[in-house]
């Protein structure tokens, strides 16, 4: 059984689908693995790492002939899925509610793909789990980024020639992002705010020492799988209030709202923003699904009356090895659990949630 990870477009990709640490283990448990040449260099990493593990180099077009498991982060580009066997496996993340043309016609040449933005948040799936592995991340680095921005000091600081007060963080959205966000915030001695739709997230904020701002009168907005469901005109006017009150003293504010399948919800508009003091930044993680703030542009930064606007798409390129580290590890628990060890060949076993749920159909 071959595994082969061709390089990504480095100018919008720097994480890895297979890291020298996991490399070993996948020819531990007897696959062989083939990655190209200067693979992991832009991270550091040098071929002789992963040689040393166990890997062979080969070119692209070689490892796009010959192997049986494809590890991305992104779709390949046609040049090289043109040459993929019949009957490979693609394995990656690959947005595959948009990218249905493309996925179409990789699927053709009889590849399965399986896309694990898809994988359902049960349990047993939490070690394959690449939406938390990466979103925690992204909730961390969104609070050092911000605070980078923030042209005041975080904690409180009592001095002789005066006191600080402590910088005040509202994150919209307690999800994996969100919480990694207020965790990181608190740590750093800022004072967090948070808000969310889903009421049992309200537990989760406070035992981390957030306030959790708590719409009145508001229903539980949680689906079964545990996602957020879009809100009604009611809930949104009375979120509207309760923030437009917050945001006037509110420095940073660190946005992670999403519903799956959907625009992210605008939940912090025009009017909030005027009032917020000069020097506030708005972090918005949610850019590339439209943004939960008005005026948010991806990849921009947007000046309006004194406040910043950060609208950022692509923040895991910008602690690659650690995003790349779990992502390896959550690829490969997803391989262990496809692959059959006894008979030697992946088993699409479409009663398993996991690979049924995965399965770009
Ligand atoms: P996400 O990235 O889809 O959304 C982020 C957060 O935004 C969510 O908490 C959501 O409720 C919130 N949100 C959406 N609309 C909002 C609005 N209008 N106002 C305020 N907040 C809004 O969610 P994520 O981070 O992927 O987590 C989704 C769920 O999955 C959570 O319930 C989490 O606990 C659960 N989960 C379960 C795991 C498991 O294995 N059991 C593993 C990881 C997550």
């Amino acid at each position: 059984m071959i595994i082969g990870s061709i390089s990504e477009n480095k100018e919008i990709e720097k994480r890895i689908a297979i890291t020298p640490e996991i490399a070993k283990k996948y020819t531990s448990n007897g696959f062989e693995v083939f990655i190209e040449k200067n693979f992991g260099l832009h991270l550091g990493i040098e071929d002789e790492n992963f040689i040393q593990q166990g890997c062979k180099i080969d070119t692209k077009e070689n490892i796009s002939k010959k192997a049986d498991i494809f590890l991305q982060l992104n779709l390949p580009e046609k040049s090289c899925f043109q040459d993929f066997k019949e009957n490979s496996i693609l394995i990656g993340s690959f947005n595959s509610n948009k990218n249905i043309e493309i996925i179409n016609q990789i699927k053709t040449n009889k590849i399965s793909i399986f896309s694990l933005e898809l994988l359902p948040r049960i349990t047993r799936a939490q070690s394959m789990d690449i939406l938390s592995s990466q979103a925690n991340l992204a909730g961390y680095k969104a609070v050092l980024d911000s605070f980078a921005a923030f042209k005041k000091a975080i904690p409180m600081m009592m001095t002789a020639a005066g006191t600080i007060s402590a910088a005040k963080v509202l994150v919209v959205g307690a999800g994996v992002a969100g919480l990694q966000a207020i965790a990181t915030a608190k740590r750093m001695g800022a004072i967090v705010f948070a808000t969310d739709v889903r009421i049992a997230s309200k537990e989760q904020v406070e035992s981390l020492g957030g306030k959790f701002l708590v719409v009145e009168g508001s229903e539980n907005l949680e689906t079964e799988g545990g996602y957020a469901k879009e809100t009604s005109d009611d809930f949104k006017k009375k979120q509207e209030d309760l923030l437009a009150d917050t945001l006037k003293k509110i420095d940073i504010v660190i946005c992670t709202a999403l519903i799956p399948g959907k625009t992210a919800p605008k939940i912090i508009n025009e009017n909030m923003i005027k009032n917020m003091q000069p020097g506030s930044i708005i972090y918005d993680l949610a850019a590339s699904q439209g943004g939960n703030a008005a005026h948010t542009k991806v990849d921009e930064i947007i000046e309006k009356n004194g406040i910043t606007i950060i609208g950022e798409s692509t923040i895991l390129n910008k602690l690659p090895t650690s995003a790349s580290n779990l992502y390896a590890k959550n690829l490969f628990n997803f391989v262990l659990n496809l692959y059959d060890k006894n008979e030697n060949k992946i088993n699409i076993n479409m009663e398993d949630e996991i690979i049924n749920k995965t399965l770009v159909k």
